[in-house]
């Protein structure tokens, strides 16, 4: 028997967005951009998830990166300096290393994959520093528009907007109007991360079946399993204490970008107790456990849509003044002060069986003559999408209940 193998598509999405009233800082970049970025962002994540263990919850590590980014080049003193360790950059120099982790990104290959959007939104009438503004539209691209900050709703639509179209439509609101201030909003800034990635060997959606799930509150429940036998990179990893965990590498389509899946190998050991090791480079060391198996994959359909509020887990990884009205110190963004009234992530992902047609040559076709293993997520589990060249961690989310 013979199984043919195609495409999976799950799409992820995800904006975030900063908000500055009067008073304000500067952000600043350094080597290694992706790493160090992903690394703040994931310490982010855990911090998120100290809050809302049982749930499920996605963040962009790089979204979280880029927003600080942007800020960088306005701030100044103590605000740029917590932004600058946070991220581990130097001062100098961290610009290049963005442009083309960017590059890298979006590059023609992949521009089906990943879309990454900025906006700089100011309020009519605001003078934003010139070497800031040239500095985020050089490196990030990044769209800039003045609006009305004194009429909210139509402030708030008119961002709204943009975070749709720039995310095909998956994020369709980041602002609330009453998250706007009409005397004293200045400036919106957004990051938008759009991927939509086919899987390089599809689940077919007939193989799809109703299985059990066992979340970690304990009570089993059914969910839709979606499965295949492939070759997959399977490894086995264990973090400093020696709890054990499989790691599952499932790469899309154009090859520089998987996901990768951390499920504990024992039932009681809770996805809690991985998190605090995972970092760039345990993601690293995972490259060399994993080795390529035939086994028969079952993979829960799951859809997770989280949006977090970025103040406290950021003021908990040091970088608090920005917040502060009386502390940030955004000297280089404009002349009047500024601070961040606030910063949010919504993040959206979903992970399904569908795809392309259009994958001949990605099928492989096995021979299955005696029965493979089977490796099944049927437990909470972590997963990061990861752009294996820079060590980038676009996504990163747990998984409670599928
Ligand atoms: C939506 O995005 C597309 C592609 O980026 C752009 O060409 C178009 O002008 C945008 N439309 C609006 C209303 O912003
Ligand atoms: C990454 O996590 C591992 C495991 O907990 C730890 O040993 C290592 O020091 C961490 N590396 C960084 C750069 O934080």
């Amino acid at each position: 028997m013979f199984y043919g193998v195609r495409m999976g598509c799950p799409s992820v999405l995800c904006a975030s967005v900063i908000l500055a009233l009067c008073h304000w800082g500067v952000p600043s970049l350094a080597s290694t951009y992706g790493e160090r970025g992903s690394d703040l962002g994931m310490r982010v994540f855990q911090e998120v998830v100290r809050s809302r263990p049982q749930e499920n919850v996605a963040l962009s590590p790089h979204g979280v990166a880029s927003v600080l980014g942007m800020l960088l080049p306005g701030a100044d003193g103590e605000t740029r300096r917590q932004i600058l360790t946070a991220l581990r950059y130097k001062k100098s120099g961290p610009y290049k290393m963005l442009k083309r982790l960017h590059k890298g990104l979006t590059t023609k290959s992949n521009q089906d994959m990943v879309l990454i959007a900025n906006g700089l939104f100011s309020q009519e009438g605001v003078v934003l520093e010139e070497p800031f503004v040239s500095a985020n539209t050089a490196n990030f691209q990044c769209h800039s528009q003045s609006l009305d900050f004194s009429h909210t709703p139509a402030a708030a639509a008119a961002i709204n907007d943009w975070v749709k179209n720039q995310t095909k439509g998956m994020i369709s609101s980041v602002i609330e109007p009453d998250m706007l201030d009409p005397a004293l909003t200045r400036l919106v800034m957004v990051n938008s991360i759009f991927f939509k990635g086919l899987w390089k060997s599809r689940f077919l959606p007939e193989n799809t079946k109703l299985r059990n799930f066992n979340p970690s509150d304990g009570v089993m429940y059914k969910v839709p399993m979606m499965s295949q036998l492939s070759v997959f990179n399977i490894g086995h990893a264990s973090t400093p204490q020696g709890l054990k965990y499989k790691v599952i590498e499932l790469p899309y389509h154009g090859n520089s970008i998987s996901m990768l899946i951390a499920l504990p190998t024992e039932d009681n050991t809770p996805v809690s107790a991985l998190l605090p090791h995972l970092n760039t480079s345990t993601l690293q060391g995972w490259t060399k456990l994993l080795t390529q198996r035939k086994v028969r994959l079952l993979l829960p359909k799951f859809s997770v849509e989280a949006e977090v509020d970025l103040e406290s887990p950021l003021s908990a990884v040091g970088v608090g003044d920005m917040f502060r009205q009386n502390k940030a110190n955004f000297k280089y963004l404009s002349s009047e002060p500024l601070y961040v009234s606030k910063a949010l992530q919504k993040a959206k992902i979903q992970v399904n069986e569908d795809g392309t047609k259009a994958s001949a040559a990605t099928t492989a076709i096995l021979l299955a003559r005696s029965s493979p293993p089977w490796v099944i997520v049927d437990r909470p589990f972590i997963f990061l999408i990861r752009h294996s060249l820079t060590g980038t961690v676009l996504f990163m989310g747990q998984i409670n209940k599928p």
